[in-house]
């Protein structure tokens, strides 16, 4: 799957800031339509992410356009100017139900079908962002092949059970720790909260390594000065790339001899760090950091 460690959402209604992300070198551009624009805005929102997406060079960044909530009314209205333009991914905000993902994936089978674009060659990313969410995240995380990954909003979570979001997190870890399980157990990405506070550079490192340790597999961002420490908190360094290295041709001696758990540098190896090591390496790869 591609690397999506930095997910920067761009109001839709807002091409000045469109042109600028198309230029940022980031992973992934999230054209919004939910709640990055005005409820009198959606309209004209629609019409420039269609004129951004006909018309600019986003470069390497995957262009995802988030649509509004199912049952708010709107859906069906971005989904049919929106589908159109072939954006790389779509995102659905609020999901609740794995009904609501197979419908929009039925919706674009229909595009799809219609114009003779290959069968799911639109991926989904959902949202899980409230209780009901939360609880249904088997039935979410199982929905549809086209489902790649979900992203964990942490302030509509909050919002949703009535909780105080506090800088420890505390009131938030049940769900961030059950959308990363969920993802990894259906072998899905999943995508961490944002740092509201887009000038604290150094808090939004420590939060985007956390979410690293947690598996996430990258962060959602709303600001351009959060790019650079974001996508480096989700690449392995070089050190860890050497070590992972390490871990790995001597684990396969010691198998070759026989041996099943070993020491290197006085610290235990066996098959769940060589896993580990494997996955460093993945993700060294996915960044284009390694080759092979
Ligand atoms: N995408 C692209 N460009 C952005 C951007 C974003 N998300 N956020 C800021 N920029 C641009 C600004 O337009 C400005 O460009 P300029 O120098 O060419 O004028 C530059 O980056 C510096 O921005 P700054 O002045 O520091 O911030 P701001 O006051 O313009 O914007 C926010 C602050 C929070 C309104 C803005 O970052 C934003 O809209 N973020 C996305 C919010 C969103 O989508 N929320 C919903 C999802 S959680
Ligand atoms: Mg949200």
């Amino acid at each position: 799957m591609r690397a999506r460690r930095a997910l920067l959402y761009t109001p839709g209604d807002d091409l000045r800031k469109i042109r600028k992300a198309a230029k940022l070198d980031v992973d992934c551009i999230c054209l919004d339509m939910e709640d990055g624009v005005a409820p009198n805005h959606k309209t004209e929102a629609r019409l420039v992410i269609v004129e951004a997406l006909n018309s600019l060079d986003f470069g390497r960044s995957e262009r995802l356009v988030r649509i509004n909530s199912i049952g708010s009314g709107l859906e069906i209205d971005d989904l049919m100017v929106l589908v159109n333009t072939r954006p790389d991914a779509i995102v659905i905000p609020k999901v609740e139900y794995g009904e609501q993902i197979r419908w929009v994936s039925s919706v674009i089978t229909g595009y799809e079908d219609r114009n003779n674009w290959p069968r799911n060659s639109t991926p989904l990313l959902v949202g899980v962002e409230t209780a009901l969410g939360v609880i249904n995240l088997p039935q979410i995380a199982a929905a549809d092949p086209r489902l790649e990954a979900i992203i964990f909003g942490a302030e509509d979570f909050a919002g949703d059970i009535g909780a105080t979001r506090t800088k420890e997190g505390w009131e938030i870890f049940y769900a961030r720790s059950a959308v990363v399980t969920h993802a990894a157990a259906f072998g899905l990405q999943a995508i961490d909260i944002v740092h509201t506070n887009y000038q604290d550079i150094e808090g939004l490192r420590r939060e985007a390594l956390e979410g690293a340790h947690m598996a996430y597999a990258g962060k959602q961002i709303i600001h351009p000065a959060q790019i650079a420490p974001v996508q480096e908190a989700f690449t392995p360094s070089d050190e860890a790339i050497a070590h992972a290295r390490r871990v790995k041709e001597a684990f396969e001696k010691h198998q070759e001899a026989g041996v099943g758990a070993f020491g290197l540098d006085g610290k235990m190896v066996d098959a769940p760090i060589v896993k580990a090591a494997e996955r460093v390496l993945v993700l060294a790869k996915a960044a284009g950091k390694i080759n092979g």
